[in-house]
């Protein structure tokens, strides 16, 4: 069997951010045990995963014998997914064999309406009617559903109770993120969405290609987060090819920055083309315009751009340490969980971090000299060879090494620390940070002098004279800095196993509504205090418990 076949093989089996998502097989007449594969060939499997599949709207889930003896009659399926929506309704993902089996399904497919204003559109989202007439038996011939209810997130009391009973804070923090991180057919969906869009802009676009990006592909991804998705119309040398004397007709686009004419064009479409998507919002006059909108038959928040690859690299980056290193994804997704509930992140964007700086940071730490996980990323571009060149627009150079077996292996990896003291490190680290006078630098892997008087400076990897949290205000990088202090002082005094808020559940419970961290916020910032310093014995304290604790500070 060759190499490039188990590979694949490989590949195509297991999701790719999963538990510490491994790619792990042996070489021929090598002893070498592991090699990594690239960013390019999981999008590529993911895509053609992607060019196969049918998303069907059915009544229920014991659909799943007629719809599997219905389309079985026209092609080869592999699996069918079962998932519900917010709403209730069900869906299966069905995969075909190939690509042809998938458009013999297409051509069996008819529209519904007569109505003028409804407008049936050829996409890979269909439904199955019930049958007129004499019902035919359609049998799945022994098949079951790959899965039922696929989506589900795991509820917040049932998370609580695993993580109240894991053994050590390690098992917690890795508990955490196997319950909550992307699965398989979430990742499946969100290609789905991609290609929905991908087949109903083809006309308009030469080559367009509409693409996952963030943290869907980046491996630091949860269950139910945005999809960010980037359109692009990269023409290819052949498309271009001088010797060719018959050339089309052109129209003059001027895209405005970042092509916010395309994103108003794209705005109309999901509008008035393309089914399931709703609530739409366009944000033209942002540095990167993009177009809001709600998928309603995969629950998901899209977030579409046109041409900013440059998002896109530093995915595939992120990604890419996060192979280097797996334990930082289930770092960073306790992180970006603590970050949220000690409501340093807000689900708007604001004067405080993100999730994107949060995971910098983690990266950053795993770079220093004590965790010794992760090498600089000047190294990576060091390695870089010319067919890792890749510019992204304003012409930015997004090149570094993307095959990551070509790195020493002494330059990462070096650190046996589970999980629990990585974490303790982590907040002990930046609670001892020089956030005045430094500056965060994944390029560097250290901590460099800060340009400018900006309260916190994380340089941009992919542009490194921007600063990626250059919109956090003095207050939320202070807050930022009690929480961290709290947070290791926490984990230094953790309560016995089992008792309440031991290990990382004292991080992560929620502790208080928006209107109270609102109140807390003021009295953070007004007297330096914490949320622990005003709730030592109220776990679950109300408005006015706040208020009045508040107003004794303030009048001492
Ligand atoms: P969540 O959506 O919160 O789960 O995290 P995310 O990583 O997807 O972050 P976000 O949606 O805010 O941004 C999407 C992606 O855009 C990030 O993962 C980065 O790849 C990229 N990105 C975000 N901010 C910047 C920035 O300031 N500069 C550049 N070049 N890319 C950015
Ligand atoms: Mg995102």
């Amino acid at each position: 069997m060759s190499v490039l076949f188990q590979t694949r093989k490989c590949l195509f089996k297991k999701p790719f951010n999963n538990t510490f998502c491994k790619y792990v097989f042996l070489r021929k007449n090598s002893d070498v045990p592991r090699k990594f594969v690239t960013f390019d060939e999981i999008v590529a499997q993911r895509r053609l995963e992607a060019q196969r599949s049918l998303v069907v709207q059915v009544n229920s889930e014991s659909s799943f014998n007629e719809l599997y003896g219905y389309c079985s009659k026209y092609a080869s399926i592999n699996d069918i997914h079962h998932y519900k929506n917010s709403g209730g309704e069900n869906f299966m993902l069905i995969e075909f064999e190939s690509e042809e089996n998938l458009k013999e399904v297409l051509k069996s497919c008819c529209s519904h309406n007569k109505d003028h204003d409804l407008i049936s559109v050829q996409s890979p989202f269909v439904w199955f009617r019930a049958a007129a007439g004499k019902k035919e038996k359609l049998v799945a011939n022994g098949k079951n559903l790959a899965v039922k209810n696929g989506i589900e997130i795991i509820k917040e009391d049932v998370l609580y109770e695993e993580l109240m009973n894991c053994e050590t804070v390690s098992d917690q923090i890795q508990l955490l993120y196997d319950r909550t991180t992307l699965n398989d057919l979430g990742m499946r969906l969100r290609y789905m969405v991609a290609r929905q869009l991908e087949v109903i802009f083809s006309s308009l676009y030469t080559n367009v290609r509409v693409q996952p990006f963030g943290s869907t592909v980046n491996g630091f991804g949860r269950m139910g987060c945005d999809l960010d998705l980037i359109l692009t119309n990269t023409l290819t040398e052949e498309m271009t090819a001088a010797g060719r004397r018959l050339v089309f007709q052109e129209k003059r686009c001027e895209g405005g920055r970042g092509g916010a004419r395309h994103m108003e064009l794209a705005g109309a479409l999901l509008e008035l083309r393309v089914p399931g998507a709703a609530r739409v919002v366009r944000v033209l006059n942002a540095r990167v315009p993009i177009v809001k909108y709600a998928h309603d038959y995969t629950d998901l928040h899209c977030d579409l751009c046109y041409n900013n690859l440059s998002g896109a690299y530093m995915s595939e980056l992120l990604w890419q340490l996060g192979e280097l290193a797996p334990r930082a994804r289930a770092l960073a997704v306790l992180v970006r969980r603590w970050a949220a509930r000690a409501g340093l992140t807000q689900p708007h964007p604001g004067r405080w971090v993100t999730n994107f700086p949060l995971t910098l940071l983690v990266l950053f730490f795993l770079q220093q000299s004590h965790a010794h996980l992760l090498p600089p990323l000047n190294l990576l571009v060091s390695c870089a060879g010319k067919e890792d060149t890749r510019i992204a627009e304003e012409n930015l150079k997004c090149t570094f090494v993307r095959d990551l077996n070509k790195l020493p292996p002494e330059s990462y990896g070096q650190n046996d620390d589970d999980l629990q003291t990585l974490l303790f490190k982590f907040f002990e680290f930046y609670s001892q940070f020089d956030f005045e006078n430094k500056a965060i630098s994944i390029n560097e892997g250290r901590a460099i002098r800060k340009p400018n008087s900006l309260p916190l400076y994380i340089v941009n990897p992919l542009e490194q004279s921007l600063n990626v949290s250059r919109n956090v205000s003095h207050e939320e990088c202070e807050r930022l800095r009690l929480e961290v202090r709290n947070a290791a002082w926490h984990l230094e005094s953790c309560p016995a196993r089992s008792a309440e808020g031991w290990g990382a559940l004292g991080l992560l419970e929620r502790r208080a509504a928006p209107q109270l961290r609102r109140l807390l916020r003021l009295g953070t910032s007004h007297r330096l205090v914490s949320m622990r310093d005003l709730f030592r014995e109220d776990d679950e304290p109300s408005v006015e418990g706040v208020r009045s604790k508040l107003r004794t500070l303030v009048k001492t």
